[in-house]
């Protein structure tokens, strides 16, 4: 069996259709032929909007010339009420000086640091499952909960027990319920003029994640001010300054960090492994391989990573077939000419992992799980230019390491304790929310080993 992919529309349909249709969700409502395609356009009333498939116009958008493609405004407006002047969302001078400030927390260095964290998060995930041992169990729940865990762990030194840091979980939930509408919002640039209401249980919701996080951040503040401070991350960005103006964060400023710090460092994470897990009980054969790995977990230094070599694979097979982030958005601020197609200022420019990580003129068997194709020439030459779960550039991924230390130690500590096997007629169907989930969640039968 194949691992389940949303089936495309039929190649023409009404505008009206398109919009209904994208509502539901982005994958679906788009045609086959995306997968084939190195370039197409989408030509509304409302806007135009232009898909690169392309390796090389990727790399221009990402890589190139980053500046003349910033992030698009859209995308801003869905997601300001919780995340303020947050790194994710801004563009230009104060990008830059955030991410200065940002990045030395999660340089290669600083993982290794952050692993006991991580560790202690994956532990306390496996004491959970036993609980529901034998049982269905609802999977993107058990990973959104350690995921969560992982970032407060790692963030501020307290675990998602915490009462403060379990208020955040649970009020972000809320949250995302509230939020369907991010989709359209985000990638379907109505006229400006069409005001954008914010739902007030939205507004509330993102106001009280604020105020628990601020209080948070107000804490640490008096620590590090008294010098006893946790070595943790918000410690790390809270106390380093900017190489070039000396500036540091304010409470505020570090508040719009932390707020997509939990974000983006929960929801994919969680996405990732819920759909890692599946493809698990899918292919039973590697499930026991990375069983038969995780035995090196006995080591619990960080230089057990080396040695889950099968379990990095597999996660960055299932990042391939399921990239959280299907699909990113940017606006060309010039005019521009791209394989013969003149591309308008202001035009929105839409980079898709989902459609290159499956794109049948660059993969060999493109939607098949093979996480032994990273070995291979093919495997090798794609991760290089089609492959981006963690986008490219001057604005990839802070978390990219981190992610991709803790996807695998997660992984493999699971099916170190326990067997997860699929339940007949419910497998899961991809639907692309604020990350790719399952429609339907993702159902498995949790076997103690
Ligand atoms: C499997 C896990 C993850 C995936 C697939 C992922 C993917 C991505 C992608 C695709 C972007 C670019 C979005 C865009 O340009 O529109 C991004 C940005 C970002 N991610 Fe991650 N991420 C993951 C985990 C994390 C973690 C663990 C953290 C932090 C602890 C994190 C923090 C960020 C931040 C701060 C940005 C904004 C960077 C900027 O715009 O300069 N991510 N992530």
């Amino acid at each position: 069996m194949r691992p389940p992919k949303p089936p495309s529309r039929p190649d023409k349909v009404s505008l009206w259709r398109y919009l209904k249709l994208f509502r539901q969700d982005i994958l679906s409502a788009q045609p086959a032929r995306l997968y084939r395609a190195w370039m197409a356009e989408f030509r509304t009333p409302f806007f135009r909007s232009y898909l690169m498939n392309q390796p090389e116009l990727v790399e221009t958008v990402l890589k190139t010339r980053p500046d003349d493609f910033p992030k698009s405004d859209r995308i801003r407006e869905g997601l300001r009420p919780l995340l303020g002047e947050s790194v994710f969302l801004t563009n230009g001078e104060t990008w830059k000086r955030q991410r200065r400030i940002i990045d030395p927390a999660f340089e290669g260095g600083r993982l290794k640091d952050t692993f006991p964290a991580m560790r202690a998060a994956s532990e306390a995930c496996v004491a959970r499952l036993r609980g529901q041992a034998g049982q269905v169990t609802e999977i993107e729940e058990v990973t959104s909960h350690a995921a969560a865990d992982v970032i407060f762990r790692t963030l501020f030194s307290i675990p998602i027990e915490h009462e403060v840091a379990a208020r955040v979980f649970t009020r972000f939930r809320a949250y995302q319920r509230e939020q369907p509408l991010l989709n359209l919002a985000a990638f379907i640039p109505v006229p400006r003029w069409v005001p954008r209401l914010h739902s007030r249980g939205t507004k509330d919701n993102a106001a009280e994640i604020r105020d628990l996080i601020r209080q948070l951040t107000a804490e640490r503040m008096a620590l590090i001010e008294d010098g006893t401070a946790p070595d943790d991350l918000a410690t790390k960005i809270m106390t380093t300054a900017d190489p070039q103006t000396g500036d540091r964060f304010d409470t505020d400023e570090m508040v719009d960090q932390v707020a997509i710090f939990f974000l983006a460092g929960h929801e994919t994470s969680a996405s990732a492994l819920a759909w890692t897990l599946y493809l698990m009980a899918l292919y039973p054969e590697w499930q026991d391989r990375l069983a038969e790995e995780a035995k090196a977990l006995d080591d619990s230094s960080f230089a057990v990573m080396s040695k889950l070599r099968l379990s990095r694979d597999v996660f960055r097979e299932a990042l391939r077939l399921y990239p959280p982030v299907p699909m990113m958005v940017r606006e060309a601020t010039c005019p521009e000419r791209f394989r013969d197609r003149e591309v308008p200022r202001g035009a929105q420019i839409v980079l898709s992992p989902w459609h290159l990580h499956r794109h049948e003129r660059l993969w060999e068997r493109p939607d098949e799980f093979d996480p032994s194709r990273w070995q291979t020439e093919n495997g090798k030459q794609c991760q290089r230019t089609a492959y981006i779960p963690f986008s490219a550039g001057p604005r990839v991924c802070t978390g990219a390491g981190f992610a991709m230390v803790e996807g695998p130690l997660i992984l493999s500590m699971l099916l170190r304790h326990f067997r997860f096997e699929r339940v007949e007629g419910r497998d899961p169907m991809p639907v692309a929310h604020l990350t790719v989930r399952a429609r339907d969640g993702i159902w498995l039968r949790v076997v103690e080993r």
